[in-house]
């Protein structure tokens, strides 16, 4: 009986020294264990005397019970502690606003572009996309510009290592394949993309930047279509009050070659810096497609005229938007781009 008060004692004692959930496990091994010291003891009922097992057995039992229930508080008690201890430290506070998700948008060239190409779709225009990487022969051959030409120098050019092939200084060539898909048929299209030019690089140039060309084919299509193309065109991005000008230049795929100015958007014609005094802004280069180019495509000149016109919008959203540096469009600063 002795015995049994001490393993009471010993064990309430070790219960209180095992301070966390591990040391408390360990104990209960220790002590409920198969060959545990609690077991141990109850084992020993069938060695005592027969008049005293009866007394022995409920003393080990109540014994047992006393230590069971100090294990299963102290246990509470240190998981309790730990769920405490653990939210102290990785406290949340489920009452502070979200982090922002910072939302995308459309570069200022694209969403030129598409609305370039919606005023263009109003008109009947189509979509036609053609390569970036282009042969001599149809960026500058098939466009009336034979070898050693001396309009080739309009545009310089990045040659690539296989002679012949080089990136698209402009999108004419996309008229050479756009006639071929399409030939005989009449064509009205658009054809969109970046162009290269080896040139150094100002405020208003880049070596790569967007091109809209404009190709319309047809046995009727004559230098009022294009003027009238153009008017609307810019009256719809720019305002209904927009005047266009109209000056004799020279392309060596279009006879005759134009060039189109607007009026300033700035001043309205009065002359201000933007327009440097003139009161006109220049937005593209346009004529009637050359009789060898047409032939080039698979049309037969005698037959059919085309206008076509290329402009850049690049240059187009400057005016627009009062953009005074075209190298803020490829120098990817987040705070050029958020405002538009
Ligand atoms: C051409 O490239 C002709 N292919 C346009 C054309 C098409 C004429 C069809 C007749 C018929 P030009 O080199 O002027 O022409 O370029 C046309 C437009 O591209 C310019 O008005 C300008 O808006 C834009 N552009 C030209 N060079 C650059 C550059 N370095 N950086 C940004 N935009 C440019």
């Amino acid at each position: 009986m002795s015995d049994l008060a001490s393993l009471e004692q010993r064990g309430l004692a070790e219960l209180q020294e095992s301070a966390d959930e591990a040391a408390l496990r360990a104990w209960n091994t220790k002590y409920f264990g198969k060959t545990g010291t609690v077991s141990a003891a109850l084992k020993k009922v069938g060695e005592v005397p027969p008049a005293e097992r009866r007394a022995y057995g409920q003393e080990a039992n109540r014994v047992k019970e006393a230590l069971t229930r100090a294990y299963e508080e102290q246990l509470a008690k240190a998981k309790e502690e730990k769920l405490a201890q653990n939210l102290a430290a990785e406290s949340l506070d489920v009452t502070l606003p979200g982090r922002r998700v910072d939302q995308g948008r459309l570069h200022v060239s694209t969403q030129v572009l598409r609305t370039i190409f919606a005023i263009f779709a109003d008109l009947g225009f189509q979509l036609f996309r053609t390569r970036e990487v282009e042969d001599d022969l149809t960026n500058f051959e098939l466009l009336n510009m034979p070898p050693h030409h001396p309009a080739r120098d309009m545009w310089d050019t990045f040659h690539t290592t296989t002679p012949g092939v080089l990136l698209r200084t402009h999108t004419s060539p996309g008229q050479i394949h756009v006639m071929r898909a399409y030939c005989p048929k009449p064509i009205r299209a658009i054809l969109p993309g970046m162009c290269y030019r080896y040139e150094a690089i100002t405020t208003r140039s880049e070596i790569m930047f967007n091109q809209v060309e404009g190709l319309a084919i047809g046995d009727h299509v004559t230098m009022a279509d294009l003027k009238g193309t153009i008017v609307a065109f810019a009256r719809r991005l720019f305002g209904e009050d927009r005047q266009v000008r109209i000056r004799s230049s020279y392309f060596p795929f279009t006879e005759p070659s134009i060039e189109v100015d607007m009026d300033c958007i700035v001043c309205g014609g009065k002359g201000c810096s933007l327009c440097k005094r003139s009161g006109w802004l220049e937005i593209m280069g346009a004529g009637m497609v050359h009789p060898t180019v047409l032939r080039n495509g698979g049309y037969d000149p005698e037959r059919f005229t085309g206008f076509a016109f290329g402009m850049g919008p690049e240059r187009i959203a400057m005016l627009k938007y009062a953009i005074d540096d075209i190298r803020q469009f490829w120098a990817n600063d987040l705070r050029f781009l958020r405002q538009f």
